[in-house]
């Protein structure tokens, strides 16, 4: 299932144009020039929006969009409860469905609330979700809108920097079940989505840092110039200046677009933005998805990818040491020394990144590079994770 229905969603989509400021408004966070990024993903294009204050202007982006009159929002009571007034001052006519959000919550239970809210609101196939909240709520809305009567309009309003930069990008939604994560899902591309990194005042620190470690991922699997540029403006990062943060994560969803243009449904270069995420989802699903954040976890898994490419001779170990440098500033990971390091390999064996029995490993070769294999063995793995500081 891919794009969106064709309709007047579609056709006043290309007719678009960047959405004009409203000089009425004196709102000293709005930026009245959104920076703009298209992504050009094969089923479907679409523009993402990225500025300060742009919550205050989600009318006029949503409707030069093709977001008509009947509209939803899906949030979380946090994040309704922090912007809710904010999202409904600037577009009164959104229905809001609110479900709880975490990954525990990412359920065909809570998307059944969200087909019910649809369906209690006289949702038709003329009408867009709205999602609004963090990667969770972007999946778990989008798999609503891909499957509600086979697929309304949608769109992403992300308020995570994870969601910001990677998951509100490049059409992957679904929800998990009890057998896995993200087991059933769909790609289906939003019509247009908006970033405000002034949301993510409110975000509790170690989530914010959590996105960073997303980042830093780009920059390490493809973007030198990201990497050193986060690298370079960890301070102002790191306290959530907007001005610091708008060009990072602009550069982030660029780099996501390319690579969704590229290769839309992962079969091949999408894979790259897997870096760190063999290792990761393995320490996620062995301490039960409780102890980690998904992005902590990425964090561990670069930092034994790193290992593996040092031993191999493919990663100039000054490389590693910057690599490792740029993730111990951002503040201490979560301890992961009583886990074994046997048992991790028992966890990538059920990774969906295993394709007729070879582990597709992304592997560092320089710090914005780096290149997809298929033979790390369980000695260099092994090896890499004690080096963590996993035990036996
Ligand atoms: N579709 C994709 O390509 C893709 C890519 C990466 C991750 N994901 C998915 O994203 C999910 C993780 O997303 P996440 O890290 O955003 O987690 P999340 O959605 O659970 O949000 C994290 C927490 O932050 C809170 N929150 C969100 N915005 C806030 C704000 N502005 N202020 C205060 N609190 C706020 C939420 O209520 C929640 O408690 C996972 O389910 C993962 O599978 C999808
Ligand atoms: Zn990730």
């Amino acid at each position: 299932m891919t794009g969106q229905p064709a309709g007047a969603n579609l056709l006043s989509y290309h007719r678009q144009k960047a959405p004009r400021p409203n000089p009425q408004r004196h709102d000293p966070m709005a930026n009245t020039h959104p920076l703009r990024i298209e992504i050009a993903a094969p089923s479907r294009s679409y523009p993402v929006l990225v500025a300060a204050g742009m919550i205050q202007d989600l009318e006029s982006a949503l409707k030069e969009a093709g977001v008509g009159a009947s509209c939803f929002v899906v949030s979380s009571p946090t994040v309704w409860g922090f912007w809710g007034e904010a999202f409904h001052g600037a577009l009164p006519e959104a229905a809001p469905i609110v479900v709880p959000d975490g990954e525990r919550h990412k359920t065909p239970a809570v998307a059944s609330r969200i087909y019910d809210g649809l369906l209690k609101g006289g949702a038709d196939r003329s009408s867009t979700l709205i999602t609004f909240g963090g990667g969770v709520i972007g999946d778990m809305g989008g798999f609503a809108a891909a499957t509600y009567m086979r697929g309304i309009g949608l769109a992403h309003v992300p308020t995570t920097l994870l969601a910001q930069v990677d998951a509100a990008i490049g059409g992957k939604v679904g929800i998990n079940l009890p057998g896995g994560k993200n087991l059933v899902g769909a790609f289906y591309q939003p019509s247009i989505v908006v970033i405000d990194p002034g949301v993510l005042a409110t975000l509790p620190r170690r989530e914010f840092r959590a996105g960073l470690y997303e980042v830093l991922k780009y920059g390490v699997a493809c973007d030198r110039d990201l990497f050193d540029e986060v690298c370079a403006g960890m301070g102002p990062l790191t306290r959530r200046d907007p001005a610091a943060l708008t060009p990072v994560i602009t550069a982030c969803c660029r780099v996501k677009g390319a690579i969704v243009a590229a290769d839309e449904r992962e079969t091949g270069a999408r894979r790259v933005l897997n870096f760190g995420h063999t290792v990761g989802h393995a320490l996620e699903a062995a301490t039960r998805y409780r102890r980690l954040l998904h992005g902590e976890a990425v964090a561990y898994g670069m930092l034994a990818a790193c290992a593996i490419a040092v031993a191999r001779g493919a990663l100039a170990a000054a490389d590693r040491n910057t690599i490792a440098g740029a993730i111990a500033q951002l503040g201490p990971l979560p301890p992961v020394n009583d886990l074994s390091a046997a048992a991790q390999l028992e966890f990538m064996q059920h990774d969906k990144k295993v394709h007729e029995g070879r582990l597709h490993f992304v592997l560092p070769a320089g710090i914005g590079n780096s290149e997809i294999v298929t033979d790390v063995s369980e000695v260099e793995l092994l090896r890499a994770l004690r080096e963590l500081g996993l035990g036996e």
